[in-house]
């Protein structure tokens, strides 16, 4: 197992600085995704990993080694593509042989390789196909099969479920996850979305705009995401995002709308003086609905079958709710709510970065 560092990297493509200066350490055997929008970097420092393109500046090192000029064949990696791109005129069997046919593997030890992976990927019924006759998902399994059958160090995969329909995705998704505990590889996963991210990663690597924002567990990413960048891009419903303003006179208070909350000290970093705008952070899972000091107008309801998303307007400020699938609230009505203090996020109302006590340097 080996690791791998992105070491002050930089990539830029004429007038485009598509990556200004990425540091990132992905630990042996890890799951990593590189998360983030569009046009973020994502693909392309994928692509420095595998040596598909030259950084500009900075060291790409994998285990120990640096790669810079080491050509992609010879970094030991496999690379899972968004296409497939399996070749149509040969079965499944080929498919998978083909990168041993192409490095020169002995003929005799084919066969032994090929059944170990379709066994693991449960391809066995399928070898004699040809692509066109197989699944989307099944095809997804044979480009897997022919990254697997090399058994290279690390593995980068770049979106490889978004050609799937959903039920396919999630499926994909549990399988790719059996496999990493399996193999015990490293994985660097390239993916828009959050979702899949979450599910299967030891640590995300949230971009945006070429800059690494946050490289953390899944659980410190959506509990304790260090700016409203990441705090907005992780969870769905997104985390609500509102103009407030902390108030120390008696103790602490936070005033969102008309209404003030008393707020533990402790859940701050810093004690604001006198009273500061700050950019306030609820998920929809910490407003609690039917009590409280506050008071909302509800503006809309949208069953989903197991919950309901809540619109409320908070003088002006609107906010997202989960409520129970049947909730009896109608749109238009007045509602009491309360909330989750010590799920409360808050923000530098300029820089957007965390102000919570639980903020690491
Ligand atoms: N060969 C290139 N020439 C010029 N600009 C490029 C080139 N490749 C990428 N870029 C630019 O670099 C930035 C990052 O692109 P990249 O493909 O890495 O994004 P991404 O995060 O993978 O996005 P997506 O989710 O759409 O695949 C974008 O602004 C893109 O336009
Ligand atoms: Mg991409």
């Amino acid at each position: 197992m080996v690791n791998v560092v992105f070491d002050k990297v930089q990539k830029v493509f004429g007038p485009v600085v598509a990556i200004p200066d990425l540091n990132l350490e992905i630990a042996s055997g890890e799951f990593v995704s590189l998360l983030g929008p569009s046009g973020c970097g994502k693909t392309t420092t994928l692509r420095m990993l595998a040596g598909l393109e030259q950084p500009t500046g900075g060291q790409i090192r994998i285990g120990e080694r640096p790669v810079n000029n080491v050509a992609p064949g010879e970094r030991d990696i496999a690379m899972v593509f968004q296409s497939y791109a399996l070749y149509p005129h040969m079965s499944v069997s080929q498919n998978i042989a083909y990168p041993l046919k192409k490095r020169g593997v002995p003929k005799s030890e084919h066969p032994a390789r090929i059944k170990a992976v379709s066994d693991l990927l449960q391809l066995g019924p399928l070898l004699e196909r040809k692509p066109k006759q197989l699944s989307g998902g099944q095809q997804q399994r044979v480009a897997l099969g022919r990254a697997l059958v090399r058994d290279p160090k690390v593995f980068l995969l770049d979106e490889p479920l978004s050609n799937l329909d959903a039920k396919l995705r999630a499926h994909m998704r549990s399988e790719l996850i059996e496999l990493h505990r399996r193999l015990g590889r490293t994985m660097v996963y390239v993916t828009h979305d959050q979702l899949e991210a979450m599910t299967m990663s030891t640590r995300i690597a949230v971009m945006h705009g070429g800059n690494l924002q946050q490289f953390g567990t899944p659980s410190e990413i959506y509990n304790r995401p260090v700016n409203t960048f990441v705090a907005s891009f992780i969870g769905t419903p997104s985390m609500t995002l509102v103009e407030a303003e902390l108030l120390a006179e008696n103790g602490l208070k936070l005033k969102l709308g008309s209404t003030l909350f008393d707020i533990p000290e402790a859940l701050l970093a810093r004690r604001p003086s006198g009273t500061s705008r700050i950019t306030l952070g609820i998920r929809p899972e910490n407003i609690i609905l039917g009590s409280g000091d506050g008071t909302a107008t509800i503006r809309l309801v949208e069953p989903t079958g197991h919950e309901s998303i809540v619109t409320l307007d908070i003088d002006g400020r609107q906010a997202i709710v989960r409520a129970a699938g049947d909730t009896p609230l109608r749109s238009g009505e007045t509602v009491h709510f309360d909330l989750r203090r010590d799920r409360l996020h808050f923000f530098d109302h300029g820089s957007g970065q965390r102000l919570n006590s639980d903020t690491q340097a």
